[in-house]
């Protein structure tokens, strides 16, 4: 019984109708790529840079899909689309390094999104200590790791990194994505 003595009907999250006022109602079509988007894109992530140190010279890509997965042993994932280019060079490579953008780093976020860029073109770089992958500099953190595992996942595949390095800014706030737009913390 609500407040007003009204029955509220539980929904399937077994929540009631009055604490999702102001909430979208349910849609259920999974398979509608707007709406995934639309839902998916409600979900905050970090921004980074996933590089590799390549014989033609670094390769690098824009990752929003990048995670912590396991402490001990030390592990890190992330999903680059089936369609990626820089892909098949990393995991040739069999090492990368991930760049954790801060939040003044909109530019790198974009030019490491944009196909058929020079995309180290003008940037400054360190090796990082184990695969010899580019770590941009400003960024917040970097994450050095080897190819440990690959495995389908639908149109993308996850990856498994083993972190054989890293290390972070004492300072500094990071690009956030959300909603389909690069944003602040502040
Ligand atoms: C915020 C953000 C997050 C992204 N996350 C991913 C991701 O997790 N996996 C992926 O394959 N592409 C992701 N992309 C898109 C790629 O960066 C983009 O398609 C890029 O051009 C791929 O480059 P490549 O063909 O050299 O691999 C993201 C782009 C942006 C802007």
């Amino acid at each position: 019984m609500g407040e007003n003595g009204a029955v509220e009907t539980p929904t399937a999250a077994g929540r009631s109708d009055a604490a999702l006022d102001g909430v979208a109602p349910p849609a259920e079509d999974a398979t509608d790529a707007l709406l995934f988007r639309g839902v998916l894109g409600q979900f905050p992530t970090g921004v980074t840079v996933v590089t590799a140190n390549t014989p033609d010279g670094p390769v690098g890509l824009a990752v929003g899909s990048f995670t912590s997965v396991s402490l001990d042993p030390p592990l890190v994932g992330f999903l680059p689309a089936q369609t990626s280019t820089s892909w098949p060079l990393i995991r040739d490579s069999g090492a990368f390094c991930v760049n954790v953008l801060a939040e003044d780093q909109q530019d790198l976020a974009r030019a490491f999104a944009t196909p058929a860029t020079d995309r180290f073109s003008g940037r400054s770089w360190t090796a990082a200590p184990h695969s010899g992958a580019p770590i941009l500099d400003g960024v917040l953190a970097w994450i050095d790791c080897d190819v440990a595992g690959v495995s389908e996942a639908g149109d993308h595949h996850f990856v498994l990194g083993k972190v054989r390095a890293l290390g972070a800014a004492t300072d500094g706030n990071p690009l956030v994505f959300f909603r389909g737009a690069y944003r602040a913390l502040s």
